[in-house]
């Protein structure tokens, strides 16, 4: 079975309501990074922290998988799918999708500020000030913040470098080191961008340029591929 990674960001949830980051009116323009993304502003000020990742778990239940999240999800009949997503939001996996590698962390967990090992998963909407682990220390936002390490890098890098097809979707390619992927591609691979506002790092070859939405772009990828015989 040939391996197909996809590599998602952003884009691919605006079509379900969720805010991008970098686009005009994304959060980033509401909410400057170092007040809520980074260790220093949970050190200086952890209840605006909370309150900002509250509002982002509270937006992510609201919302649903759109046309682009189940499209992918249709190349798992033929092809060994693997994601992997900037994203924290779960619609990948509400839409069936099981093997998400999480590079930013998941809104719907929480984790100790003492044991970063100590993962939870959260049944509400809200962590707040003075909620602990079992091991008594306040429970932080499953997230990695700017100026914090990408533990699951590595094994992103990996699954990409192995990858006969690669499929990037809906990402400035702006964050690193998650949008290094795009360096990884086997020689031989086949690899496409999806965005309507595709920004490819000058000089990459290689690459296909679909200049669509990912409702628009993704599922008229996977139609080519399912429908050519690409595996
Ligand atoms: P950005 O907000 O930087 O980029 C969003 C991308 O989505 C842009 O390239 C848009 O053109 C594209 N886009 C907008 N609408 C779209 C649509 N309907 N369909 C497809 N694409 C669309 O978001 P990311 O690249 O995901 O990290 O940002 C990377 C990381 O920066 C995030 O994971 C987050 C952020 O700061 C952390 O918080 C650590």
């Amino acid at each position: 079975m040939k391996r197909v990674v996809v590599f998602t960001g952003a884009g691919i949830s605006a079509e379900s309501g969720i805010r991008t980051f970098r686009d005009s009116g994304g959060l980033w323009d509401e909410y400057p990074i170092e007040e809520v993304a980074t260790p220093q502003a949970w050190s200086k000020n952890p209840a605006l922290v909370l309150q900002f990742y509250n509002l982002r778990r509270e937006q992510v239940a609201n919302a649903r998988p759109n046309a682009a999240h189940y499209a992918l999800e249709e190349l798992r009949s033929v092809f060994e799918l693997h994601i992997i997503t900037q994203n924290i939001d779960d619609l990948h996996e509400r839409a069936g999708s099981t093997n998400v590698l999480h590079l930013h962390g998941e809104i719907r967990k929480a984790r100790s500020t003492v044991n970063p090992d100590h993962v939870v998963e959260l049944s509400g909407n809200l962590i707040n000030v003075g909620d602990t682990c079992p091991l008594g220390s306040q429970l932080r936002p499953h997230i990695v913040w700017f100026g914090e390490s990408v533990p699951a890098m590595d094994q992103a890098i990996d699954l990409v470098s192995t990858a006969d097809l690669f499929l990037v979707v809906g990402t400035s390619l702006a964050v690193y080191p998650a949008a290094s992927l795009v360096y990884h591609i086997p020689e031989n691979a086949k690899a496409w961008l999806i965005d309507p506002n595709p920004q490819l790092p000058a000089g990459l070859s290689g690459y296909s340029i679909l200049a669509k939405t990912a409702c628009e772009g993704v599922p008229e990828l996977v139609n080519h591929l399912l429908t050519d015989h690409v595996f």
